[in-house]
């Protein structure tokens, strides 16, 4: 008889074991952020003998990496990657994904983009049926704030500038992070076309055009592989 699987923890640490399969022996592998992600690192210091290195998306993914010897290179001196494996904060049955929960975003999609194949790991709680409800997050440069913010009041939603010990906080590029409330996107290659051509709007946390390749959901029964 199988072993339960209850906490969300569990389900991570299953999923970032899982990944492990996608690592081609001898390459760089693009790495994103998050909790689920750390989960991957850690399973990841096992083969660290195999990886010739990483490419990271944030500055807390690259201080993990290097703590488990796993040497970090600029995404400027790589041309290409096998596989970017990073986690999200929804995804539907496409492939598509909301991210940018530890506002990582910008960097996720440039990691993203250098990758043949982008490996989704994630609990069963984020898999949804139309992106949305999770508060879109939106990194803007800190002139452009109101401005983005009405242009999400024109679609509907309700943004709201992310704080961090009473401040704004500041991303990794040195640049402010709204979440927007309220969206339902049922186009999310459309809407991802459109936000990103707003001034001042540096990512939009749809990721639809990037989408994954490979979802790795972590259920109670295990792990399934959604393509
Ligand atoms: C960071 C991200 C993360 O992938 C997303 O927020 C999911 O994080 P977690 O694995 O902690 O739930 O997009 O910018």
């Amino acid at each position: 008889m199988s072993t339960a699987i209850r906490t969300q923890d569990e389900l991570k640490a299953l999923v970032g074991q899982a990944a492990l399969q996608y690592v081609v022996p001898g390459g760089i592998v693009g790495v994103g952020t998050g909790s689920t992600v750390n989960k991957f690192i850690d399973a990841l210091a096992g083969m660290r003998d195999q990886v010739r290195g990483a490419v990271s998306s944030s500055v807390a993914s690259t201080e993990r990496l290097k703590a488990i010897g796993i040497p970090v290179l600029d995404a400027n001196a790589v041309d290409s990657l096998a596989v970017y494996i990073d986690g999200a904060d929804e995804i539907d049955g496409r492939g598509y994904m909301v991210k940018g929960g530890g506002a990582a975003l910008t960097r996720e999609k440039i990691v993203a983009a250098l990758a043949e194949r982008f490996i989704c790991i994630a609990d069963a709680s984020k898999r949804v049926e139309v992106l949305g409800k999770f508060p879109l997050p939106v990194e803007v440069i800190p002139m452009a704030t109101q401005h983005v913010v009405r242009r999400c009041a024109a679609l509907g939603g309700r943004a709201v500038l992310r704080m961090r010990d009473g401040q704004p906080l500041v991303t990794d590029n040195g640049q402010h992070i709204l979440d927007v409330h309220g969206l339902s996107i049922a186009d999310p290659l459309g809407f991802e076309s459109e936000v990103n051509q707003w001034p001042g709007v540096v990512t939009v946390g749809v990721f639809a055009h990037q989408k994954a390749s490979v979802c790795l959901l972590a259920t109670s029964e295990g792990v399934q592989t959604i393509t």
